[in-house]
């Protein structure tokens, strides 16, 4: 094998698509998917590829030191891809702490398991840690994130990884490790976990549930479809510029009511349900705390040094993810059986 890639969280929604891509198009890349399994990781997500000759599967927490040395030293990982950790901003909002663990000092455990087996030459290895936009905070009505916007996150989540994004600088300052940090823009796609806006509302509109919006809905974001973001983390990986950031996003920006109809347009043509049914499941709820009132992406830096774009319309996108979902109804089940009702009582019914 020509490299030993330690792939964390790569049983969770962008990490599937991740070990996927790269599982297929490098027999020569020996893939190790690190994962926890939490609610939010799933081995189904990964069906298709697991009996692979270049994938092995680890079952082990990024908390875990002696744990995460004895992967490295089996598998002599030559370099990481660390997607590992808590990812739902409304979570981390009830359970501020868990994010602090996985997501902070989660990411120094590892940090320092790959300096401590890669000290001989730092210059063979690569630390590449996948990163969000919303560590830059909250933008008003115009303007952009871009590589050198200051960081200024507003929830635990974003606090947390904005931290996560620090440590992984220090590292290379301090140790002189190969680093790349990459902050992508909000994504959507096939097995997304259903507690973020469009999945969760995919599967309330096939059930007939209110569709709870926060707020008054002008709240914006940037989406990109999962696989383009796959591609550029397979790009970044292979042909960015150690000690380098790169934006990703889709250039696609959308307040979330605008979106929801979208959404309920298109499931009612896909449904067979007359026009404008589903929207009448809107609902306003209560607003989420500290809630971000935009986000955008400024992505020329990777689209001009390293030539990626977006491959996918919103629409075509977003029509593959209502696809998938409406033919992988058992995975839905699963995902929402057990305590993810427990947790979507807890989330919604008191708002
Ligand atoms: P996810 O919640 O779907 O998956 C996270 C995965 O990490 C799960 O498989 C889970 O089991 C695993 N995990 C959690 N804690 C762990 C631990 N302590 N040890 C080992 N494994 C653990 O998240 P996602 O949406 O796929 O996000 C992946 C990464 O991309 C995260 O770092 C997130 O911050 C970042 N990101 C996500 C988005 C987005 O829109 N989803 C956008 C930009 C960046
Ligand atoms: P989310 O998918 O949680 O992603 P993030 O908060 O990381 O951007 O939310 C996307 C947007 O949708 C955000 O503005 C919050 C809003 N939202 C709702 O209005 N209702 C919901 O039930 C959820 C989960 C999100």
């Amino acid at each position: 094998m020509s490299r030993n890639v330690l792939i964390t969280g790569g049983a969770g929604f962008i990490g599937s698509h991740v070990v996927r891509l790269l599982v297929n198009k490098y027999p020569d890349h020996r893939i190790i998917n690190l994962d926890a399994l939490t609610y939010a990781g799933n081995l189904e997500n990964l069906a298709d590829i697991e009996q692979a000759p270049n994938y092995v599967f680890s079952k082990t927490n990024i908390l875990d030191t002696e744990a995460l040395k004895q992967v490295f030293d089996t598998y002599q990982v030559s370099d990481v891809i660390h997607l590992a950790a808590e990812s739902h901003v409304d979570r981390s909002i009830v359970s501020p702490l868990d994010f602090v663990y996985t997501n902070i000092i989660g990411t120094v455990n590892l940090l320092n398991t790959a300096r401590d087996h890669w000290k001989a030459d730092y210059s063979k290895h690569l630390f590449y840690h996948i990163s969000t936009d919303e560590v830059y905070g909250s933008l008003g009505d115009s303007g952009f994130f871009t590589e050198t916007t200051p960081y200024a996150p507003n929830s635990p989540y974003s606090a947390s990884k904005a931290s996560s994004d620090h440590f992984v600088r220090a590292y290379r300052e301090t140790y002189h490790m190969q680093t790349i940090v990459s902050n992508c823009s909000n994504n959507y796609g096939p097995n997304h976990f259903p507690e973020k806006l469009i999945p969760l509302f995919i599967n309330n509109i096939i059930h007939e549930k209110p569709l709870p919006v926060y707020g008054d809905g002008q709240y914006t974001r940037d989406w990109l479809y999962v696989k383009d973001h796959a591609l550029a983390i397979d790009l970044i990986f292979h042909q960015g510029k150690p000690g380098e950031t790169y934006n990703i996003g889709g250039f696609n920006e959308w307040k979330n009511i605008d979106l929801v109809k979208l959404l309920c347009r298109l499931m009612d043509e896909k449904l067979g349900r007359s026009a404008g049914y589903s929207e009448k499941l809107i609902t306003y709820v209560k607003d989420r705390p500290g809630h971000d009132r935009r986000y955008a992406i400024d992505a020329s830096k990777i689209n001009q040094e390293l030539g990626w774009k977006p491959t996918v319309t919103f629409e075509q996108g977003l029509s593959e993810t209502i696809d998938w979902f409406l033919a992988n109804t058992t995975w839905l089940e699963h995902v929402t059986s057990g305590a993810y009702q427990h947790y979507y009582q807890s989330m919604y019914t008191n708002r």
